[in-house]
């Protein structure tokens, strides 16, 4: 292994979430407009060139993995790039190979990533109503998704839920997703809803619920303790005593988690952005295609990226305007 990526803030770079798509079979109402145009296929890192990626940085000290998109697994030959990546957990370099989807595709996939090497998920959830369902994800069937849990937990794999915390929206199933999540021994994180994308006139304001106040309803169910513990992740943990169940908090806007970022995205055309709040990036792509076999550029150019990582985000939501608000998509970072 070369030196380990440390940044200017002293954080070690561990952590690559790699968007392998900007396609996706839903539509999320917080993450794509229904008109998305999406990139030409040449733009896209080939499979190959993505494997000599995420190579790269594995041996530059990343230890976890996260596939992500759009959704990953619409991204035709995926499979045999999770197979390949499953070489680096066999060589102890890469400690987790994981994924974060919308589920839709598990029913078919589930049993080959844990063949992978893939031992956990995360799927996005944000209502167990097919109707709301629907609604929120344009035109997402929910049985199919259930079946793609089902699939997953008979697999193997261990299953957390992540639901957008929309108010008005989820806020009166909070009791039933939680209830839920711990009939099937599946961890549950919300998260608070990002100011990213097409917002056209609305600022999402008025669908932000922010996790203070979902605390508060649990407080009124159930007794809470803070956990310390963190898991390499942003979330921070809750325990409901009465049930024993861990809940999960992603709160970039309420509670910011930036002083102990130890993470970078890389898009599905090369891009490498050092925050999900920033606009700041460096194209990987150039030096990948430039010289094809050159390992020293490839690591030079990832070298002098991770020197500009800022110290934090810009979202910010308590201004009652977001100034913060991104143009680009959640799809084309991956989350
Ligand atoms: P674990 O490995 O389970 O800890 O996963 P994770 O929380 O790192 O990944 P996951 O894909 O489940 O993240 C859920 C969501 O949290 C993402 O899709 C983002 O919406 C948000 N999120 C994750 N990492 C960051 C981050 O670094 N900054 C911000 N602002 N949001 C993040
Ligand atoms: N704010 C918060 N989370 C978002 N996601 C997508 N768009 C947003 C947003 N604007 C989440 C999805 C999924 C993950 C890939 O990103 O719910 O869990
Ligand atoms: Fe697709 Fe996930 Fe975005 Fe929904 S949040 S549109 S499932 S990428």
């Amino acid at each position: 292994m070369t030196a380990p990526l440390i940044d200017p803030f002293a954080r070690a770079i561990t952590y690559l979430r790699v968007s392998v798509t900007d396609r996706c079979d839903f539509r999320c109402v917080y993450c794509m407009s229904e008109n998305m145009t999406f990139l030409p296929k040449k733009e896209l890192l080939t499979l190959e060139e993505l494997d000599h990626m995420c190579s790269t940085f594995v041996g530059m000290g990343v230890e976890k993995l996260r596939i992500t998109g759009g959704e990953p697994l619409v991204r035709r030959g995926i499979m045999t790039f999770f197979h390949a990546m499953g070489r680096h957990l066999e060589s102890g370099a890469l400690k987790e190979l994981t994924l974060t989807t919308n589920g839709s595709q598990l029913e078919k996939y589930a049993q080959d990533l844990f063949d992978a090497g893939v031992r956990r998920v995360n799927i996005s959830l944000d209502t167990l109503d097919e109707t709301k369902f629907a609604e929120v994800t344009r035109w997402g069937r929910l049985p199919q998704v259930l079946r793609g849990i089902d699939a997953a937990q008979k697999a193997g794999l261990r299953v957390k839920i992540n639901a957008v915390a929309l108010k008005a929206f989820n806020e009166p199933e909070l009791g039933q997703i939680t209830r839920w999540c711990a009939e099937r021994d599946m961890d549950l994180t919300w998260i608070e809803v990002m100011p990213m994308g097409d917002l056209g006139n609305e600022d999402r304001l008025d669908q932000y619920w922010s996790l203070k106040d979902v605390r508060s309803a649990y407080e009124q169910e159930y007794t809470v303790t803070d956990l310390a513990e963190r898991t390499g992740g942003p979330a921070r943990y809750i325990r409901l005593e009465e049930t024993g169940q861990k809940i999960g908090f992603i709160t970039p806007l309420s509670h910011n988690f930036c002083e102990s970022c130890n993470r970078v995205r890389l898009t599905c055309t090369g891009e490498l952005y050092m925050c999900l709040g920033q606009e700041d990036m460096a194209d990987l792509r150039a030096p990948l295609r430039s010289a094809p076999g050159d390992a020293a550029a490839l690591q030079d150019a990832i070298r002098a990226a991770i020197t500009k990582k800022p110290k934090g985000h810009d979202f910010d939501y308590s201004r009652q305007r977001v100034d913060g608000q991104m143009s680009r998509h959640m799809s084309h970072t991956g989350g």
